[in-house]
């Protein structure tokens, strides 16, 4: 049987492919992907015809359009398919050191050198075999080489599903050898900067440089030296500790200028003695800045081996002057007298960051903290050269967290007012900085409007817009000319035309961007009570702006997030302005919601028995386990009689799974090997089996890292896979039935919550939706933080003696290597109550809470369509309580977005909501926001509060 390869259906599951092993980073979809924008041409590929005439560039030696590192490893990329020497060295010596920044650069000099100069270099170390070509066993991909796009194939539009001005999606890296594909997605997802970070005036010069790449002219001379987003890395993961405490132990957010104790550890090598310095730098940044060379304030760590392999120290630090959240980080000591070094000279500070501290959050608490942060706000706006937008920002943290007690105080008579001086200055400052922000925010309001609107009119024509007729008329004109002349008129027009996109592109980020910040000030002056008196006290005339703006800024909000027009369209039929429509006005009470939440309650139990599945849906799931085992062991597919086990895992172990639901096996040798069980042999040889012992539609997968196997089995009809190695998967199964057993009511909300899901069309990973996997880790997070008392703890940082006293002798839990990334290990304990007999303990515990199933329904929608602050906090069941996005941004470079972001529990660098993107995001935020409208409507009569599940769950239009 031919394995069946590509298409279509290799993407129809990615969570499926991801948890079986594949990459942890969203496969690009090659098929809605536009080519790169101006990707390094393919060593011995034909350079693409610049013109009709057929004319080809003269090669340069230094191509500008390498200058990504992205684009190098594209570039790169090619190169080593070609079986290349030189290269195949380079990557061997990379997969060596690991250092990412000399592999780039040895890539970059390889690229710049002739074929004949490379072969002069060295040839690969023996025992080094260039990479199999393609279609050889052991080929990790047979796609092909990224080929450069013709230029007027490479179109402006944006590609579908792909909201405005985001960074495009990740290159196609399917020919590359695992490690280098890892870092070419890495380095693809570093290389784009965070909305907002990259100053637009290098865009001129990306320009010039996408153009040099595209007509073949000299490269132009850079202006400025052009500005390179280096995102903090870590490079040497989970190679130290930093932490900050107040001297008097204060927890929370701290006052501006507070004195703060830093703490720091660092794994050194064994061979330093100890006792010996080892000195460090710990800086303060603002956090998710992306680079360290802009610390607010940076300072010499000095520390000593305090045992083999562990240095230690601690440094005083006072928190900055204004409001807001900031880290630290641990890095490596700086060059002496570096601070004194004037900031345009100073040399780049290191990018290796050993550790980032948890959030300072500082906030204001009295008058002189408030009129400080004020006077930093309205300096940053005022001084040339820094972050107008950055201001706003800070502004609203202040407005988002000024306590009660500084509420402006009420008038006293008419025209006076009571209150210190203190107080007034604050006036006279927060009425100074609103305007200068407001001032700012004018300077864009019209853009927007305009840039929308004329683009709804189609009046913003782009050269693929054009007509056949246009197009030939153009062409008409063109043939009349020389040679020379046509070439010209050519080259002219795709300069015009790479510059639209880039003027577009940069309209469309710029005008997110402020009205992201513009949403952010107004939500702040309007969320806190304290800020809006303040705000209606001393600046009502800037309140009043600001709501106008706002309100404009608003108007266009479908227009600038979600990814292309059917997007908006969908957004428009089915939920007018969504959020400030459905926008619950006050907390539910039981007096106010109880009559909905038993009406819910009732409901869930009479849904509940259908959903259940009964002994058939084990038995059957079981016989066909048996089947295959049996099916695959007879075929020998392991080889050398080598016997095999099938391991099910998913929704058919893990106590949430419902009739319908697919089976996911995994194969357990029966005794231990050395055979590579990923082996693309094995998985064929398990395709070949299934089909000829009947099974339907199989599809082979083998090139995944972890290869599996789909099918339907031919005598019940079960959608089924087999996967060839995941562990991990196997674990977390447990993990979840775990949870299962503790309370009904587990069960019972993640069974409606997964029904819901399907039926509203948000529970698949291939369009770019949260698996059930997600759906229910976010249940099982809800219930181990919003109900009080909670309904669950974290059974991975419960004691494994738990409820007895901790043995002090027990080792901690044992790391293993993770089983796919040999950079990473993990951590598989927990408590599992079944077996360690605690049961009982935890069902008392979770009985003290007496929510419904109804109630608790009806707040888990609340709760993620309202109370979640998604750009700040992860949902982690790990730890059963709030964790920060900026250590995961830090850390394991997850993108601060404000999409729903997911730990998983064992590969805690892992998202499991990454395929996300912010319409899907959207998508589902706003059906969370319709179910919970909907329980409010049923609270206030609107509708019949015995339908409220019915219309929770009811099915999409057709059309959706
Ligand atoms: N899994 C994972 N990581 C993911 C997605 C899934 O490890 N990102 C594993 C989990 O073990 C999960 C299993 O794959 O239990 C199946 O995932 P999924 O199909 O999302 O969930 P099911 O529980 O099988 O749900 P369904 O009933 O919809 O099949
Ligand atoms: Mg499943």
């Amino acid at each position: 049987m031919p394995p069946k390869q590509g298409g279509q259906d290799q993407d129809k599951k990615p969570s499926q492919r991801r948890r079986r092993g594949g990459k942890k980073h969203p496969k690009p979809d090659r098929a809605a992907s536009p080519p790169p924008a101006a990707p390094a041409p393919a060593p011995k590929e034909k350079a693409p015809p610049c013109a009709r005439g057929g004319r080809t560039n003269p090669p340069k030696k230094t191509d500008p359009a390498l200058e990504e590192d992205s684009d190098v490893l594209l570039a790169f990329g090619a190169l080593l398919k070609t079986g290349d020497a030189a290269a195949c060295a380079a990557h061997a010596r990379y997969e060596a050191h690991e250092d990412q920044a000399r592999f780039i650069e040895d890539a970059r000099r390889l690229l710049a050198m002739s074929a004949g100069e490379r072969a002069a270099t060295r040839a690969p170390p023996p025992g080094m075999a260039p990479p199999p070509p393609p279609g050889m066993p052991g080929s990790p991909r047979r796609a092909a080489a990224p080929a450069a796009p013709h230029p007027r194939s490479t179109s402006p539009r944006r590609p579908p599903g792909l909201p405005p001005g985001l960074a495009p999606p990740p290159p196609s890296v399917d020919h590359f050898p695992p490690g280098l594909a890892a870092l070419a997605l890495e380095v693809h997802s570093e290389a784009a900067p965070p909305p907002g970070l990259r100053p637009t005036a290098t865009d001129d010069q990306d320009v010039a440089a996408a153009l040099s790449a595209l007509i073949g002219g000299p490269a132009p001379e850079p202006a400025k030296p052009k500005f390179k987003w280096v995102p903090p890395r870590v490079h040497k993961r989970r190679g130290g500790r930093v932490a900050f405490s107040a001297p008097d132990n204060t927890k929370g957010p701290l006052r501006p200028r507070a004195r703060l104790d830093v703490s720091w550890e660092l794994k050194v090598d064994a061979e330093g003695a100890v006792g010996t310095r080892r000195d460090v730098s710990v800086g303060l940044f603002r956090v998710g800045a992306p680079t360290n060379d802009a610390a607010i304030v940076a300072k010499q760590g000095r520390g000593a081996v305090e045992e083999v392999g562990l240095a230690r120290g601690t440094v005083a630090f006072f928190a900055p002057r204004a409001a807001g959240a900031f880290v630290f980080r641990l890095l490596d000591p700086e060059p002496p007298g570096r601070q004194q070094i004037s900031k345009m000279e100073r040399p780049k500070a290191s990018s290796n960051v050993y550790a980032t501290s948890d959030k300072l959050d500082v906030i204001v608490r009295t008058h002189d903290d408030l009129l400080d942060s004020l006077k930093a706000s309205l300096q940053q706006l005022e001084e040339p050269g820094r972050s107008r937008l950055g201001a706003l920002q800070q502004l609203a943290v202040v407005a988002e967290t000024l306590p009660a007690s500084l509420a402006p105080k009420r008038q006293t008579h008419i025209g006076g007012r009571a209150g210190s001086t203190a107080e007034k200055r604050c006036r006279d400052k927060l009425r100074a900085c609103l305007a200068r922000c407001l001032d700012e925010l004018a300077k864009h309001v019209p853009g927007p409007l305009t840039l929308a609107t004329r683009r709804r009119a189609d009046e913003l024509p782009f050269h693929e817009d054009e007509t056949e007729t246009d197009v030939l008329k153009r062409e008409r004109a063109w043939s009349v000319l020389s040679e020379e002349d046509e070439q010209s008129a050519r080259d002219a027009f795709e300069v015009e035309r790479v510059t639209k996109i880039k003027k577009q592109r940069n309209e469309d980020r710029r005008a997110r961007d402020v009205h992201a910040a513009c949403r952010r000030l107004c939500a702040a002056f309007n969320g806190n009570s304290a800020s809006r008196q303040w705000l209606e006290s001393a600046a009502p005339e800037q309140a009043r702006r600001l709501d106008d703006v706002s309100t404009r800024w608003d108007a266009l909000l479908e227009e600038f997030w979600p990814g292309g027009a059917d997007g908006v369209a969908a957004l428009r039929r089915h939920y007018d302005r969504a959020d400030s429509f459905f926008r619950p006005t006050h907390q539910p009470s039981a007096q106010q919601h109880g009559f909905a939440w038993r009406a819910l309650d009732d409901a869930c139990a009479r849904v509940l028995p259908q959903l259940f599945p009964g002994d058939a849906f084990f038995k059957r799931r079981e016989e066909v386990r048996r089947r295959v085992e049996a099916c695959l062991n007879n075929a020998d597919v392991l080889g050398n009689g080598q016997r095999l086990v099938l391991r099910v895992f998913g929704s058919s172990a893990n106590l949430f799974g419902a009739e319908g639901a697919d089976l996911d096996m995994c194969v357990v040798p029966a005794e231990k090997t050395d055979k590579d069980l990923t082996s693309p042999e094995v998985c064929r040889r398990m395709g070949e089996a299934l089909e000829q012992a009947g099974a339907k539609n199989v599809q082979v997968r083998d090139t995944a890292r972890v290869p599996i196997v789909l099918f339907e089995d031919p005598a019940t009809g079960l959608d089924c896979d087999v996967s060839t190695h995941n562990p991990l998967a196997l674990r977390n199964t447990e993990l979840l039935r775990a949870y299962a057993k503790v309370d009904g009511r587990v069960r019972g909300m993640a069974y409606v919550i997964k029904k819901w899901a399907k039926i509203r069309g948000i529970n698949s990973p291939s369009d770019g939706t949260l698996s059930s996997y997600g759906y229910i880790l976010c249940v099982l997070a809800f219930l181990q933080t919003v109900p009080q008392p909670p309904i669950l703890p974290s059974l991975q940082r419960l004691d494994l003696d738990w409820p007895n006293p901790k043995d002090p002798n027990r080792e901690p839990p044992a790391r293993m290597p993770h089983p796919f990334d040999p950079s990473r290990d993990v951590c598989l304990a927990f408590h599992d109550p079944d077996k360690l007999g605690s049961l009982k303990d935890l069902r008392e515990i979770a009985g003290r809470n007496r929510q419904s199933l109804g109630e608790l329904l009806a707040l888990f929608f609340r709760h993620y369509a309202w109370d979640v602050d998604y750009r700040n906090l992860v949902v982690a069941p790990r730890t059963a309580c709030v964790l920060p996005k900026a250590n995961k941004a830090e850390l394991d470079c997850w993108p601060q977005n404000p999409h729903l972001a997911i730990e998983d529990p064992f590969e805690t660098h892992y998202n499991v909501a990454h395929v996300l993107k912010y319409d899907k995001h959207q998508k589902i935020r706003k059906e969370f926001m319709r179910a919970s409208k909907l329980v409010d409507d049923a609270a206030a009569q609107r509708i019949d509060p015995d339908l409220a599940l019915d219309y929770i769950c009811e099915p999409l239009p057709q059309e959706e």
